[in-house]
C-alpha cells in the first residue's frame, strides 16, 4: 500500500477580539465541504496534558519564562500526539495558534527576548534539517478599537484578554512584523470587513482544492 501524502498543515492567528474562531469554525466547514479529511486543534490545548497547561495558563499567575516554557511544553506534547500523526495520515490539521502566537504575544506583548523564543522554537519544532512549520498561516487582523469593542461585550476574560490596551496593540505589531518577514508562509487577512467578503478571500485561497 502506498502511503497517503502528508497533508496540509494551517494554523489560524490574531489578537483577541479579532473574530478568529467565527472564521475558523466557518473555514472547517469550507474545507470539509470539498471534502477534505481534517482535524481541528488548537494551542495551547489540543490533547489532554495541553488541556491542563491551557488552564494554568489561562487562569494562574507566573512569570514570562515559566508561561513562554508551558506554551512550549504543551505544543511539544500537540506535535507529537496530534498534527504530526495526522499528517502522516494525509489528513490537513486546522490549528487555532501555533508559534507565531508565542511570538507575538510573548516577545511582542510581554518582552520575551527573540532569541529565546528562537530557542525553544529550534528545540520543540526541528525535524531533521528543517522546522516543523504550518505550510499556511492566517492572521486575522482587526484595528484596535474593533477588538476592544468585542472582548467588552464578551464573557469572562481570561488572562491575556484582561491586559491593558497598549499590550494587545504590541501583539497586534508583533503579528504584522513576523508576517512581513514569513511572507511566503503567512498571510494577513482584513478581518475588519463584512462576513460575506471575508469568505470569499478564504474560499479563494483554496480554489486549487475543487
Ligand atoms: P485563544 O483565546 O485564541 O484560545 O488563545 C488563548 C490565549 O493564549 C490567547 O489570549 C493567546 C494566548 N497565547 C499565547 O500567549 N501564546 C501562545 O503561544 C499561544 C498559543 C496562545
Amino acid at each position: 500500500m502506498t502511503s497517503p501524502s502528508r497533508g496540509r498543515f494551517i494554523s489560524v492567528e490574531g489578537i483577541d477580539g479579532a473574530g478568529k474562531s467565527t472564521h475558523l469554525a466557518w473555514l472547517n466547514g469550507f474545507l470539509q465541504s470539498k471534502g477534505i479529511a481534517l482535524v481541528q486543534t488548537r494551542e495551547p490545548g489540543g490533547t489532554e496534558l495541553g488541556e491542563k497547561l491551557r488552564a494554568l495558563l489561562l487562569n494562574d499567575a507566573m512569570t514570562l519564562e515559566t508561561e513562554a516554557l508551558l506554551m512550549f511544553a504543551s505544543r511539544a506534547q500537540h506535535l507529537s500526539a496530534v498534527i504530526e500523526p495526522a499528517l502522516a495520515r494525509g489528513e490537513w490539521v486546522l490549528c487555532d495558534r501555533f508559534s507565531d502566537a508565542t511570538y507575538a504575544y510573548q516577545c511582542g506583548g510581554r518582552g520575551l527576548d527573540t532569541a529565546k523564543f528562537a530557542a525553544l522554537e529550534h528545540w520543540v519544532q526541528s525535524r531533521g534539517d528543517g522546522l516543523i512549520e504550518p505550510d499556511l498561516t492566517l492572521i486575522f487582523d482587526v484595528p484596535l478599537e474593533v477588538s476592544q469593542a468585542r472582548m467588552a461585550d464578551s464573557r469572562v476574560l481570561d488572562r491575556f484578554e484582561r491586559e491593558q490596551h497598549d499590550f494587545h496593540a504590541r501583539v497586534r505589531a508583533a503579528y504584522l512584523e513576523r508576517a512581513v518577514h514569513n511572507s511566503a508562509r503567512i498571510r494577513v487577512v482584513n478581518a475588519n470587513r463584512s462576513l460575506a467578503d471575508i469568505q470569499a478571500e478564504l474560499a479563494e485561497m483554496f480554489t486549487d482544492y475543487e
